[in-house]
């Protein structure tokens, strides 16, 4: 790749005209509407599609939905005829599906553009007028995280498989280095900064960060963010780099040659047995969730007020059948959720805490000892002093 441009249009692959003001021949125009039948073919995150007449094999436009009448503009990698999943390589705008009969077009004036159903323009390659006169997928794998100007874009993880909508990890390239983020409160937090890493292992260069392929012979392929990060099998042109729902940064290859099993996953950041390259798995926020302690790239032991016990997967949750914590009491108070909300209605005050130890979002309860009102609080914050020591607080232990 000679200039880095936006992800999304390397992608696209718009062909950028020589000639100002050129219109795009009537025959290379298009409008699709998001109807009809799906393709008989396996996607990932169980998707079903539509297939546009825009491909570059093994890319092509689609419109795909995991839920009814929700779809997204998206590239699908993977060979027609292939018996391996097809993957979503790119999605345009993540947080605003579309319904059934949306249209994509793309007309004289060279804009892409995607409307929904009433007619609401949702998004475009904002190319209109620009001289350019053909639309493209190309075979090409090149992804750069920053734009000719230099601003920054970021990559942003998916919330979970089945749901596209922004999650909580990012990835920035600042000061040409990848930083990867943990949304947090007040601001997000770096969970991986590829200039302390690179410092460790001693390499002083600095080099753009940028994701890069390139062949070395016909065939290995190295991948490079920087420093090398693998060397595929087969054609790096095919790969792509993905934040995962949790957290992690991987790379898949894609072979175009064969039918079954055409994926490699070909790097994972935070996977301890990369040949090249990887940052520890007990610095992934997600590793041992929700809360746990993690050696040796292995989630071995829980946190509790006595002491540590044996990793499990509910480490940490302040919920379940089996928890039955003591409730820390205050009494005389009252809460922004007691005056403006019914809460859980009478029950008794076993119960209430009963609802409260199974409901993992559930912080304590609020409870009218002479009414036997009972509230389950998902957020505690601040609570009022009142003078009726029947109103009363039961806090979960953390
Ligand atoms: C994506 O959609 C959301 C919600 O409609 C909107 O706020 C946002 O500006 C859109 N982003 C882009 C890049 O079009
Ligand atoms: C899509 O448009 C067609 C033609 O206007 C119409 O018959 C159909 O009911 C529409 N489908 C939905 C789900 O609105
Ligand atoms: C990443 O690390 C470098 C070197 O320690 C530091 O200068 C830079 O500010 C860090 N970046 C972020 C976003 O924390
Ligand atoms: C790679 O393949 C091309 C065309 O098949 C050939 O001309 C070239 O010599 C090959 N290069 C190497 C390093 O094998
Ligand atoms: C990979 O992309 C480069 C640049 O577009 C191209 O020259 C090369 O032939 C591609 N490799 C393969 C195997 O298609």
């Amino acid at each position: 790749m000679s200039s880095p441009i936006f992800f999304s249009f390397l992608l696209l692959g718009l062909a950028g005209a020589a000639v100002a003001l050129d219109k795009v021949p009537e025959k290379d125009r298009f409008r699709f509407i998001n109807e009809g039948e799906y393709v008989d073919a396996i996607a990932e995150y169980d998707a079903t599609y539509r297939a546009v007449s825009v491909v570059g094999s093994p890319f092509q436009l689609t419109f795909y939905n995991t839920t009814p009448n929700a779809y997204k503009l998206a590239i699908r990698m993977g060979t027609p005829r292939s018996g391996s999943i097809r993957r979503w390589v790119w999605e345009a705008n993540r947080s605003r599906p579309v319904r059934e009969n949306a249209t994509v077009s793309f007309g004289a004036d060279g804009n892409l553009v995607l409307t929904d159903a009433d007619g609401t323009v949702v998004w475009s390659t904002g190319t209109a007028n620009k001289g350019v006169v053909g639309i493209q997928i190309l075979h090409s794998g090149n992804m750069v995280l920053y734009d000719k100007k230099g601003g920054t874009a970021k990559l942003v993880s998916r919330k979970s498989e089945s749901d596209g909508s922004p999650g909580i990890y990012s990835l920035v390239v600042q000061s040409e280095e990848p930083i990867l983020y943990v949304d947090a409160s007040p601001k997000p937090l770096v969970y991986f900064n590829n200039s302390v890493v690179r410092a460790t292992f001693g390499s002083g260069s600095k080099v753009p960060g940028t994701f890069t392929c390139k062949s070395e012979d016909n065939v290995t392929y190295e991948l490079s963010f920087g420093y090398t990060l693998v060397v595929t099998k087969y054609d790096s042109n095919l790969s792509f780099l993905r934040l995962t729902p949790d957290g992690d940064l991987i790379v898949y290859t894609y072979d175009d040659r064969v039918e079954f099993n055409a994926w490699e996953k070909t790097f994972s950041l935070f996977s301890p047995d990369q040949f090249f390259f990887s940052s520890s798995a007990c610095y992934k926020p997600s590793k041992c969730l929700p809360l746990g302690i993690c050696d040796g790239e292995q989630c071995v032991a829980c946190p509790t007020a006595k002491g540590t016990t044996g990793w499990s997967p509910r480490c940490g949750t302040r919920c379940g059948p089996k928890y039955n914590p003591s409730y820390t009491k205050v009494t005389g108070v009252e809460h922004f959720l007691t005056q403006y909300s019914d809460g859980e209605g009478r029950l008794s005050l076993g119960e209430c805490r009963r609802r409260c130890n199974v409901d993992c979002n559930c912080l304590g309860i609020l409870y009218y000892e002479e009414t036997s009102q009972c509230w389950l609080a998902p957020i505690l914050r601040t609570l009022n002093k009142v003078n009726e020591p029947k109103h009363v607080a039961y806090i979960k232990p953390y």
